[in-house]
């Protein structure tokens, strides 16, 4: 499967590219593409470009959008810290972002590949939206966007909205207004494909691959810690996870409108029952997940990396 991942890294951002890194047998990653989401756009393509130096893994990196269609930026830096990545420290990377905006690569690479393509969306859709819209063309061309994000009845930013679709809910409305076919992880599958914080520890003394999660996972689960929680959520893994082992996921198709206004609503994602009789435009959203065999095959594709890694 021929693969773009848009996101914005992020912790588990940066977890969702390592699960399909670990199997080239499944997909083939033609590019990433970076928005302003949990950081600055910056900060966000430069946390990526330092990861895959530190991994020894070229693939083409765009940046992308600064900021939301309609919005200011609102950076997450209680969950993700300053960078969008803190915990690991690692070097300023020597390989450059592609000299092309995250539109312009997708637009062009998109249309250079001889079959359709999936996108991975992992973080606000405003490139997605802007591609859409600039060139419509290239819907025809796509042939499944994977997303994290929205909710059937929860929120991790409002009461009943979650964070990628609240910060740019005008580029969800279009995106899930494009006709293409889309399969959401929501918060509700996310919150059962959660993973157990003791499952981080043994990482520590693992390989160059995992001692890197380790130090992600160790700054990101302090959010949990905070809390009170003996487990964290891994989001932006869970569309990765569901691309490579569907068995353990499950879901009904609705129909989502995205509330763009309010206080309280922005970036709701409102979904009703597909009936059945006509499921055109209809959106599948995970609701369950095996959560004991997610979170081996992430702990799994940590090990593959390893054994591929120099020490
Ligand atoms: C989503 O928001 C971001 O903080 C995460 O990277 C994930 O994509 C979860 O709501
Ligand atoms: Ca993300």
């Amino acid at each position: 499967m021929r693969i773009f991942i848009d996101c914005d890294p992020g912790h588990d951002d940066v977890l969702a590219i390592l699960l399909a890194l670990a199997h080239p047998e499944k997909f083939t990653m033609q590019g990433i593409t970076t928005v302003a989401g949990n950081s600055t756009v910056r900060h966000v393509t430069d946390n990526i470009l330092k990861v895959l130096d530190h991994i020894g893994v070229s693939i083409p990196v765009a940046m992308g959008c600064a900021r939301p269609i309609r919005r200011e930026p609102e950076p997450q830096p209680a969950a993700h810290g300053e960078s969008g990545m803190d915990g690991p420290s690692l070097p300023e990377a020597r390989t450059k972002a592609d000299a092309r905006h995250a539109v312009t690569f997708l637009h062009e690479e998109i249309l250079r590949q001889d079959a359709p393509v999936t996108i991975v969306a992992l973080a606000p859709m405003t490139n997605l939206a802007i591609l859409l819209e600039t060139y419509p063309a290239v819907r025809e061309r796509i042939e499944r966007i994977c997303m994290m994000g929205g909710s059937l009845r929860g929120g991790n930013i409002l009461p009943r909205s979650e964070f990628n679709v609240y910060h740019d809910p005008e580029a969800a409305k279009v995106v899930f207004g494009s006709g293409i076919p889309i399969v959401m992880s929501g918060l509700e599958v996310c919150a059962e494909a959660k993973t157990m914080l003791r499952a981080f520890e043994p990482l520590k003394s693992g390989g160059r691959v995992s001692r890197l999660v380790y130090e992600l996972m160790n700054y990101y689960s302090g959010y949990a810690r905070a809390r009170g929680w003996d487990y964290t959520n891994v989001f932006d893994a869970v569309p990765v996870a569901q691309m490579l082992a569907p068995e353990l996921f499950s879901g009904s198709k609705y129909r989502v409108e995205i509330e763009t206004e309010g206080d309280l609503c922005r970036g709701m994602t409102v979904a009703t029952p597909c009936d059945g009789a006509e499921s055109k435009g209809c959106v599948t959203i995970l609701e369950h997940a095996d959560g004991a065999r997610f979170s081996a095959l992430m702990l799994d594709a940590l090990r593959i990396l390893d054994a591929a890694q120099p020490d």
